[in-house]
C-alpha cells in the first residue's frame, strides 16, 4: 500500500462511514483504488481559481500548496481552499495548505505532490510544466500550451523522457457533446462527407483590467519573473512579450477541434488579422483565417474567426458536408445538428421536438444524445450539470491513477499539434498573401 493509499485508508477509519460518505473529497468515487491525490496549484489567478473550484468537487483531490508571485491570488486561493476544506470536515486539510511565491521553492518542499495544475500566463508554461515533470510530478498545464513552438516541443519532449503525464487544457477534448458529436458524424456520418469546419469566438469590446493600488506587485518582484510593467502583468494577453494573442487565447480551442474532428492537420492557413483598433495594444484583435485539409475522404475547408470587437453571435464551432451540418458549442444551447433535404435520420434522432434555428429545423444534440441509451443519457446529465473543466480534470486524474499516459484526452504530442495549426497563423498574417489591390484596379 502506498503513501496516499495508506492515508486514505487511516482517514476513512477516522471519520466513519457515515461522514466519510458526506465528504465529497474523500467519497468511494475517489477513484479505482481511492487514493487521494495530491497537488499544487501553480498560477491563482482568474483560471487557476477556476480549476481550484472544479477540483473541488472532485472526489479525493487534496490541494497541498498554492504558487503565485501575487500575494492577492495567494491568499484568495489559500483562503478559499482553508474554508472549502474546513466545510467538508477536513481542517487538517486546509492548515497544511502551503503558500509559495516562486515554484522551485514549492517544488523543493512539496517532495508528496502527485500533480501539479499550471495556470500562469502562457509565456510560462513551458518552463513551469517542464520543472514539475522533471521534479517527478504529473502535469496539467492550461492552454495554450506555450507562445511558441519551441518551447512547445520542448514540453512534449520532457514529457516523453520523464515518463511523467502531461495534459494540455483544450477541455473540449473531454466534453461529452463534442465525443458524441465526433461519433456521430464518423460512425454514423450524419454529416455526410465532411466538406466544411467553421469556427468562431466573437467578443465585444472590454476594457483592459486593472488593479487596487494595495495590491500593486512591486516593480522587483515584477522584474524578477519577466513582466515589464503592472499594466503588462495584468493584461499580458495583448503583448506579444507573454502570448500569440486571442488567436491563441481563444482561437485554440476551436482549432483544436477541426483536427480532431478532420483526423488529420491541416495542409495550408491563409490569414488577415487587424490591428489598429485598440492603440495600445500590440495583439491582432480581429482575425479571419482559413485552412486546407487533406482528409481521407477528400479535400475540406475550415474557417476560422476571432473578434474582440462585435459580440454578436457568440461562440460555436460547425462541421457541414452533403447530408448535414452538426453546431456544437460549451453551451448546451447551441448544440443542434441540422439535416440536408433528404437525409435519413438515424434512429435516435427520430421523432424529436425539432427547434427553428436560422429557418432551419434542428435538432437538439442534447435530447438526441439522451436517446442513445443510459450511456448516452448519463453523458449528457455529466455535460449539463458539471463545469467544462472538470470533466477534462476529471480525465487527467484518472489517467494518474491508472498511471497511463494513454488515457488523456489531450496529451502533449496532441495539443502541439494544435499548436502548430494555432501559431502559424502569426506569420500566416504577416505574409499578407493573396492578390493586393491597388486604387487604379478599380477603373473600368
Ligand atoms: N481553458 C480555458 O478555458 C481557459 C480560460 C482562461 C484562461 N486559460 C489559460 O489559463 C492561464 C491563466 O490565465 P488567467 O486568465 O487565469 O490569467 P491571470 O492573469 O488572471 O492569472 C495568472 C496568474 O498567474 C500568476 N503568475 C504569473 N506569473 C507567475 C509565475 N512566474 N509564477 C507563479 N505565478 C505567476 C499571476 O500572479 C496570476 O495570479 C493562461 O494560460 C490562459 O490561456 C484557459
Amino acid at each position: 500500500m502506498d503513501v496516499n493509499r495508506r492515508e486514505f485508508v487511516k482517514s476513512a477509519v477516522a471519520m466513519g462511514a457515515g461522514a466519510m460518505m458526506a465528504n465529497r473529497a474523500l467519497s468511494a468515487e475517489g477513484g479505482a483504488e481511492g487514493r487521494v491525490l495530491n497537488v499544487g496549484l501553480l498560477g491563482a489567478g482568474t483560471q487557476g481559481r477556476v480549476l481550484m473550484d472544479d477540483c473541488l468537487s472532485i472526489p479525493g483531490i487534496r490541494f497541498r500548496a498554492v504558487c503565485d508571485i501575487w500575494s492577492y491570488s495567494q491568499r484568495y486561493a489559500s483562503r478559499r481552499l482553508k474554508s472549502q476544506y474546513k466545510k467538508d470536515g477536513h481542517e487538517d486539510w486546509g492548515e497544511s495548505v502551503n503558500a509559495y511565491e516562486d515554484y522551485r521553492e514549492m517544488l523543493d518542499k512539496e517532495k508528496e505532490l502527485d500533480a501539479v495544475i499550471v495556470a500562469t500566463p502562457d509565456f510560462w508554461h513551458a518552463e513551469h510544466a517542464i520543472a514539475c515533470l522533471k521534479a517527478g510530478k504529473d502535469v496539467y498545464c492550461e492552454k495554450e500550451m506555450s507562445n511558441t513552438l519551441e518551447n512547445a516541443a520542448a514540453m512534449v519532449k520532457a514529457a516523453k523522457e520523464t515518463g511523467r503525464l502531461l495534459q494540455i487544457g483544450h477541455q473540449r477534448r473531454s466534453n461529452p457533446v463534442y465525443q458524441y458529436a465526433l461519433r456521430m458524424m464518423r460512425d454514423d456520418k450524419v454529416c455526410g462527407r465532411l466538406t466544411i469546419c467553421y469556427g468562431q469566438w466573437n467578443r465585444g469590446v472590454q476594457p483592459k483590467l486593472e488593479w487596487p493600488d494595495r495590491y500593486e506587485v512591486e516593480a522587483a518582484t515584477l522584474k524578477a519573473f519577466g513582466f515589464d510593467s503592472m499594466e503588462h502583468f495584468r493584461n499580458w494577453r495583448w503583448y506579444r512579450k507573454y502570448s500569440a494573442g486571442p488567436i491563441a487565447d481563444l482561437g485554440s480551442h476551436q482549432i483544436d477541434i477541426f483536427s480532431w474532428f478532420l483526423e488529420c492537420d491541416p495542409s495550408r492557413v491563409l490569414a488577415m488579422g487587424g490591428s489598429d483598433y485598440f492603440p495600445d495594444r500590440e495583439w491582432y484583435e480581429d482575425v479571419l483565417c482559413t485552412y486546407d485539409y487533406k482528409t481521407k475522404a477528400g479535400s475540406a475547408r475550415a474557417f476560422y474567426q476571432v473578434l474582440n470587437t462585435n459580440s454578436y453571435g457568440h461562440y460555436f464551432e460547425r462541421f457541414g458536408g452533403d447530408g448535414g451540418a452538426i453546431t456544437i458549442s460549451e453551451n448546451p444551447k447551441k448544440c443542434y445538428y441540422v439535416a440536408e433535404p433528404g437525409k435519413e435520420l438515424p434512429p435516435y434522432m427520430s421523432g424529436i421536438e425539432t427547434v427553428l434555428v436560422d429557418g432551419h429545423q434542428a435538432v437538439p444534440l442534447v435530447t438526441a444524445i439522451s436517446n442513445m441509451g443510459p450511456e448516452g443519457k448519463a453523458a449528457m446529465e455529466a455535460f449539463q450539470t458539471k463545469n467544462v473543466h472538470q470533466l477534462h480534470l476529471e480525465n487527467f486524474f484518472a489517467a494518474i491513477r491508472k498511471g497511463d499516459p494513454k488515457e488523456l484526452n489531450c496529451d502533449a504530442a496532441e495539443a502541439y499539434k494544435t499548436a502548430v495549426a494555432v501559431l502559424q497563423v502569426i506569420p500566416a498574417v504577416e505574409a499578407a498573401g493573396g492578390v493586393a489591390f491597388q486604387a487604379a484596379d478599380f477603373k473600368a
